[in-house]
């Protein structure tokens, strides 16, 4: 979905004005979550947040020292808590963590009170965005590609629930932002 630019601004601005809810972003590691969701934000004059950010804003700790230091079961705890606030105070874009939309209540939450868009992307693609940061404890014991290939495995029945789903391609940021703002509206 990707690629030809086919909305003019006031397109943009006439979708924008018929979004109601905030835009949750979900799908795996590499997707583009957080750098398509700024881009998207300021084409839809909407405020931006990182739900990872604010995680580690409230726990004081880096995602990788959460992992090590309390578990995985304990971050998704926390990662509930933030996204439901989050969805409470922000009429904007919400980027998430990969694991998030997986978990049974903050996906109910957020299909309920939100517009989820699945940025889909193949694994090549994954694997070669997530290697330039080393800051993801999920990939850190591993091949980083056959673990994103179970994790996709595993997840898609979950981010395939999502009102909407992109494709991202190796391609511009801004042309996926696009594209989302497209497909959100022909689902409204
Ligand atoms: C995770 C994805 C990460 C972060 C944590 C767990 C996952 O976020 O929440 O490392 O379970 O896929 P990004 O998808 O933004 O990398």
């Amino acid at each position: 979905m990707t690629g030809e630019a086919t909305l003019n601004d006031s397109d943009i601005a006439r979708i924008a004005a018929r979004i109601d809810r905030p835009i949750v972003l979900v799908g795996l590691m590499g997707a583009g979550k957080s750098t398509v969701g700024r881009k998207l934000a300021s084409m839809l004059g909407r405020s931006f947040i990182d739900a990872d950010d604010a995680i580690v804003e409230a726990a004081q700790r880096s995602i990788s020292e959460i992992f090590d230091e309390f578990g995985e079961a304990y971050f998704r705890d926390g990662e509930r808590r933030v996204i439901a606030r989050l969805i409470d105070e922000n009429g904007g874009v919400i980027a998430t963590g990969g694991g998030a939309f997986v978990d049974d209540e903050t996906r109910a939450l957020i299909l309920e009170r939100a517009i989820a868009v699945w940025i889909d992307c193949d694994i090549d693609t994954l694997v070669e965005r997530t290697s330039r940061r080393n800051t993801r404890p999920l990939l850190r014991n591993g091949d980083p590609k056959a673990i994103l290939t179970d994790l996709f495995e595993k997840r898609e029945p979950y981010y395939s629930q999502a009102q909407v789903r992109v494709l991202s391609e190796d391609g511009p940021h801004k042309d996926t932002a696009r594209a989302i703002i497209e497909a959100i509206g022909k689902w409204l």
